[in-house]
């Protein structure tokens, strides 16, 4: 597979040119969706904030915590953790453009005591060792050129008995490989772990796996809901984008609905770095 980019800076490059319009189609997210099925009326902002709770909750936060949100997009789920839990929250992301819009949400939610973002590469973390009692990885290990080596580097940089949640894509069936392939080279993923891959890739870093699920028939299983959805609005986003920027958006995207839906699973993952 061709045009799978590793390097933090051409990821950041990625996601400064899809961040813009595909944060405005999301209320501000980055993630997928979470539909029970065709006709839940969740509008799509909606459906993505319950894969933010659904994903958030398992990590169990308490009021005080220092929270690492490891990918942090353009900032919506930092800020949710601040109000909801009352925790400091430290976003790092490989794009200018996240960063930027990450920290005017949290000035208009008057959260800036609470939350801070960064340039930060999560192969390479700038904190010393123990120094979050939570890590959050929602949708961004899917980019990892090395993910064995980013989830050791976020076992180093959490404290004993810390916790980790992530999510991310798995795939379910290669049946059809060249489908698979256009969705990775789209995403620009190097790798596309099944569940189990991920439970013991996570395991590999030292973590004990204490939940996990797989839930791709309700969010990647949804894809035909998102495109109808999302047409629903092409036009009020066409207007303030633009025409071709969303003409290029679309095209950009086109490879993300190659696969059949019961190709690509959502695996939601909770872990703890043992007390030792
Ligand atoms: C699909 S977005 C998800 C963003 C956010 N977590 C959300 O749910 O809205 C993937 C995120 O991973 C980040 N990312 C990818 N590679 C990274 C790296 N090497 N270091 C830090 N962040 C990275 C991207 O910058 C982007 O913010």
């Amino acid at each position: 597979m061709d045009d799978v980019l590793a390097d933090p800076v051409d990821i950041g490059r990625h996601y400064d040119e899809r961040t813009p319009i595909g944060e405005e189609f999301r209320g501000g997210q980055l993630h997928m969706w979470y539909w029970y099925d065709r006709d839940d009326d969740a509008s799509l902002p909606e459906a993505v904030h319950r894969t933010t709770r659904k994903v958030t909750e398992t990590l169990g936060l308490r009021p005080g915590e220092h929270v690492l949100d490891a990918g942090c997009g353009p900032g919506e789920t930092a800020v949710y953790l601040a109000k909801e839990y009352g925790v400091r929250v430290t976003g790092v992301t490989v794009s200018g453009f996240e960063i930027g819009a990450a920290r005017s949400k949290a000035e208009d939610a008057g959260v800036v005591d609470k939350v801070r973002f960064q340039y930060g590469d999560y192969m390479e973390l700038p904190f010393p060792d123990g120094s979050f009692d939570a890590v959050l990885a929602l949708e961004s290990l899917q980019n990892a050129p090395d993910l064995g080596r980013v989830l050791k580097e976020l076992f180093r940089v959490l404290r004993p008995g810390g916790r980790i949640s992530f999510s991310d894509f798995s795939l379910e069936s290669d049946a059809e490989p060249r489908r698979v392939e256009r969705f990775m080279t789209t995403l620009k993923l190097p790798v596309l772990p099944t569940l189990s891959e991920w439970l013991a890739h996570t395991a590999a870093a030292g973590f004990a796996v204490e939940e996990y699920t797989q839930c791709g028939p309700r969010v990647f299983g949804m894809k035909a809901k998102y495109l109808e959805t999302a047409m629903g609005r092409r036009d009020e986003i066409a207007e303030k984008f633009g025409e071709t920027e969303i003409a290029e958006f679309s095209r950009l995207h086109r490879g993300f609905f190659a696969p059949r839906k019961d190709q690509i699973g959502y695996v939601i993952v909770a872990a703890r770095k043992p007390r030792g």
